[in-house]
């Protein structure tokens, strides 16, 4: 099993779930705003919620990612989720995220998910993410544009215009290194290393 530290940004905390997240997550997935994109509005059961829950909790256990829970930092409820899951052969992941709509418009999406690539770039390995978002959904769009993904390949999925965008390392690593530093995940272990040599120092 590999051990998945969280991820901290400014704003944020990023964990895998746990167990007690179900009820919150279902609450996040069964939003009518939420849903509308990411289920086809389909209210789905707290059972089906569940599997694909512990089924993220597995394949993070398993390959060190998953989508996880985003909380705000200092607090463990959980407000959304960001993360990755495989694609149909698995030759690839897609990036995934949502809020709750309360916490819409504050840029915590993208935090979120620039924190999710540097997990799957810098620690897990993958030379390059995918995205998948229907074009309607602007704000989807939106964020994808912000951590500067590139459009793939424009399609129709079940007759509804859809886009595919891609990330590769190197490009990552190109914008990463331009991005404001209170958006950069910050590990524990390192908080508590520069907590340390603070202490040295004072
Ligand atoms: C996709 C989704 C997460 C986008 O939410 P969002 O709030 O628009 O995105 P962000 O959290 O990145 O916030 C960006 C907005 O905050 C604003 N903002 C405010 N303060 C900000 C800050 N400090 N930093 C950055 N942006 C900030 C930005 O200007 C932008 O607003 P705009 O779109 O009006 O220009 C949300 O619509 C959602 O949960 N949808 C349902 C799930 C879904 O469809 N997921 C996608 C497929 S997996």
């Amino acid at each position: 099993m590999r051990r998945t530290a969280p991820i901290d940004t400014a704003r944020l905390h990023l964990r895998p779930y746990r167990a007690n997240d179900l009820a919150a997550l279902h609450r996040v997935w069964t939003d009518p705003l939420v849903r509308r994109y990411l289920w086809d509005d389909e209210v789905i059961t707290r059972a089906a919620a569940e599997a694909v829950m512990r089924a993220s909790i597995a394949c993070t256990a398993q390959h060190g990612f998953g989508h996880w829970a985003v909380c705000p930092i200092g607090q463990h409820d959980l407000i959304g989720f960001c993360g990755f899951r495989f694609l149909g052969d698995r030759a690839d992941v897609e990036l995934l995220y949502g809020l709750a709509p309360t916490h819409w418009g504050r840029g915590l999406a993208t935090e979120a998910a620039r924190a999710m690539l540097w997990h799957g770039f810098e620690t897990v390995g993958f030379t390059r993410v995918l995205a998948i978002t229907e074009v309607a959904n602007t704000a989807s769009v939106a964020v994808l544009q912000r951590l500067g993904m590139h459009v793939q390949q424009r399609f129709a999925a079940r007759g509804l215009a859809s886009v595919r965008y891609v990330m590769t390392r190197a490009a990552f690593r190109r914008t990463h290194a331009e991005a404001p530093r209170a958006a950069e995940p910050r590990r524990r272990a390192d908080r508590a290393l520069g907590r340390d040599a603070a202490r040295r120092h004072a």
